[in-house]
């Protein structure tokens, strides 16, 4: 049993923060679910408290991350030593550092991935009512293989949440290749005239809940809800897929220099193309 500088119990708090303490790993019937589907899910990671414990995180260390839209200074070489990527938090914050490494969520990607697997993102996003988010692939996941993971937070509704493309996992195309995809139902349309059984799919989920998707499934999402939706995405792959930082989503992708730190969740890595890196002892300053 741990205590912090705080007198805390870390225990105690972790406990607190999680509805499940072991981990799992998906069974066969999963297994080929995912195959087919591109997801599968869902599954209990945080109680109620640890959702609200990790909203309230985000609003104290959000600013000290570069988000998308500050990209353009990212012509200085040094600006991720400053200021880290965006997708890069669970390397700054212990309690998202606890999320990654979560024996109920590293099992279950273990069981696509296989025994070696780091985490090399994530990130909390904030969708204020009207906020679209267009169909698209992870632009780094067109570029490595990996297994995403969706964790519901705040306000997650069928109105709010993920949409995902069921089946576009194997199209090597991303949604954009198809021209100006307008709506749900002209990327339906793009998807299935190469996957003829390709389905939109609002993936059903409660607050604390997660699923996992493929890399490279189509998704996207519109919150059509009133509130705002807050959600954490976590990013993983094998050691050896070399990790970089876009700085476009679109080709030609240009990226960054930096090297983003990667957490090693299980296994080994004998690959060592990527910066890991251990626990955080404290919370990133803003
Ligand atoms: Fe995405």
């Amino acid at each position: 049993m741990q205590s912090n500088a705080a007198g805390l119990n870390t225990d105690a708090r972790e406990s607190a923060a999680f509805a499940v303490q072991g981990g799992a790993t998906l069974s066969v019937e999963e297994l080929e679910s995912y195959r087919l589907k591109g997801w599968v899910g869902s599954y209990p990671l945080f109680t109620p408290e640890g959702v609200s414990r990790a909203c309230r995180v985000r609003e104290r260390v959000a600013a000290a991350f570069t988000w998308p839209n500050q990209l353009a200074q990212a012509g200085d070489p040094q600006i991720f030593a400053r200021r880290p990527w965006f997708k890069s938090m669970h390397a700054y914050v212990p309690e998202y550092y606890d999320a990654v490494c979560h024996p109920a969520v590293v099992g279950r990607v273990a069981s696509i991935l296989g025994p070696d697997v780091i985490a090399w993102g994530l990130t909390l996003i904030r969708a204020v009512p009207g906020n679209v988010h267009r169909w698209h692939v992870d632009v780094e996941h067109r570029h490595w293989d990996g297994v995403s993971v969706y964790i519901g937070l705040e306000n997650i509704t069928p109105e709010s949440s993920l949409l995902v493309m069921e089946g576009s996992q194997n199209i090597v195309d991303p949604p954009q290749a198809f021209g100006p995809i307008a709506d749900d139902t002209g990327a339906l349309n793009a998807a299935r005239s190469r996957v003829p059984g390709a389905e939109i799919v609002t993936v059903g989920l409660q607050p604390g809940q997660f699923f996992l998707f493929a890399g490279r499934l189509w998704h996207g999402s519109h919150n059509t809800g009133d509130q705002v939706r807050v959600a954490m995405i976590a990013h993983y792959s094998r050691p050896d897929a070399r990790i970089r930082i876009p700085l476009s989503f679109d080709d030609p992708v240009r990226w960054h220099g930096w090297q983003p730190p990667c957490i090693l969740v299980s296994g080994r890595d004998t690959a060592g193309v990527n910066r890991l890196v251990a626990r955080p002892h404290r919370e990133v300053q803003a």
